[in-house]
């Protein structure tokens, strides 16, 4: 799916703000992507993307989690701040066709980082804390 079509769906299913928030940690992406040599747009992806889940509601997370078969368990399952990175790259792999496990992983490693983190891990982990951009 091209990045302009991915923000057009990205905008129906978060709010205007973390629409904006989503925006300026993909354009930080894209900036620590290119200084570090990364594909760029798939930096810009996983930042749109990382918080696609973010808006659900808890109940709508759940469902989710039953529907694409999440592996969770009984701590994360009750904290909906560590479940939307997870419903997150389900929801960017079904219905956003993002098929590239590095960005899959990227998303859910963004909230509470991961014990591995690859370079794509650490630009959105870092993107996300520090947007907004600055040109
Ligand atoms: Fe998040
Ligand atoms: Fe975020």
């Amino acid at each position: 799916m091209d990045i302009d079509l991915i923000k057009v769906r990205l905008k129906e299913i978060i709010s205007e703000e973390r629409f904006v928030h989503s925006v300026n940690v993909s354009r930080v992406a894209r900036e620590l992507a290119l200084r570090y040599d990364y594909n760029a747009d798939n930096a810009e992806i996983a930042g749109l993307l990382h918080d696609c889940a973010k808006d659900l509601n808890y109940k709508t997370l759940e469902k989710m989690i039953l529907e694409y078969n999440i592996q969770t368990d009984e701590i994360i399952q009750k904290i909906p701040k560590l479940l939307h990175p997870l419903v997150g790259a389900a929801i960017a792999e079904k219905e956003f066709n993002i098929q590239d496990p590095a960005i899959l992983k990227a998303i859910k490693a963004h909230s509470a980082g991961a014990a591995q983190m690859s370079l794509l891990d650490k630009i959105i982990y870092l993107s996300d804390k520090i947007e907004p951009f600055e040109e």
